[in-house]
């Protein structure tokens, strides 16, 4: 793969990687979060710009340093990280969605810090963010990689997503076991393809994070048609 890579197949190509949670802010001092590290994200950009592919990667806050030669924007919330996807997107790209965006965030962010009273609890109302992969998927020509952080079920649950949100390929992990995912150096993806009516499947791992990144981009330059 190492061989493979520094031949640079990704020449020419733009690829677009997110990574990190999204913060939804409650109020100045407080946010609503996702769990991750964004260290696969940012593996992935490393590798894929390592690979001669110009890289753009949007990123939530993570304290990883920016890869080598990779482009990257900072964004705290989904909208904004929408929004640079926008941007960097062209109808070639390759988009790998790799963030752990926030589903909901608060209807209304409060301008001031808030403060306890009484000995009541607290509800705060929430709405739903835009689905970036799923915008992506429908409303350009990128080919478009998604991920699946699952508990349970993982194979069926990658799988109708992957239908759901319109793409051909998707890489589950199963975020219950403590050998791999979050916040680890190591990573096991299950990488569903689905060509016409059949759906591959291909193991990638376990191995670290930076290998793990090496396969997937050599997969996605394999499956993606050209
Ligand atoms: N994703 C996205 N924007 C969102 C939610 C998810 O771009 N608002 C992307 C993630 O980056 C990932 C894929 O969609 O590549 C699947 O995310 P996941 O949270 O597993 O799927 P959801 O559709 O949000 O379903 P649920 O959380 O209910 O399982
Ligand atoms: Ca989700």
């Amino acid at each position: 793969t190492e061989h493979y890579l520094s031949a640079k197949p990704l020449q020419g190509q733009h690829w677009v990687v997110t990574a990190g949670p999204t913060v939804e802010a409650i109020d100045p001092v407080r946010y609503l979060a996702n769990r991750s590290s964004g260290k696969m994200g940012y593996a992935i950009a490393e590798m894929a710009a390592k690979a001669g592919a110009k890289v753009t990667l949007v990123s939530g806050p993570v304290s990883l340093d920016v890869p080598f030669g990779v482009n990257c924007f900072k964004v705290e919330s989904a909208e904004a990280m929408l929004k640079q996807v926008q941007d960097a997107l062209d109808n070639d790209s390759v988009f790998v969605s790799c963030a752990a965006v926030a589903d909901y965030k608060p209807k209304t962010m409060a301008t001031e810090k808030m403060k306890k009273s009484g000995s009541e609890g607290l509800t705060i109302e929430l709405s739903q963010n835009p689905d970036i992969l799923r915008w992506a998927a429908q409303e350009t020509n990128a080919f478009c990689v998604g991920f699946a952080a699952e508990t349970q079920n993982v194979s069926d649950y990658a799988k109708s997503k992957m239908e759901r949100k319109g793409i051909t390929m998707i890489c589950a992990n199963d975020v219950s076991r403590d050998d791999i995912g979050f916040s680890c150096d190591h990573n096991e993806l299950l990488v569903f393809i689905r060509e016409h009516d059949t759906t591959k499947e291909q193991r990638i791992g376990p191995a670290s994070k930076i290998k793990v990144a090496e396969q997937l981009i050599e997969l996605i330059h394999q499956v993606r048609p050209s």
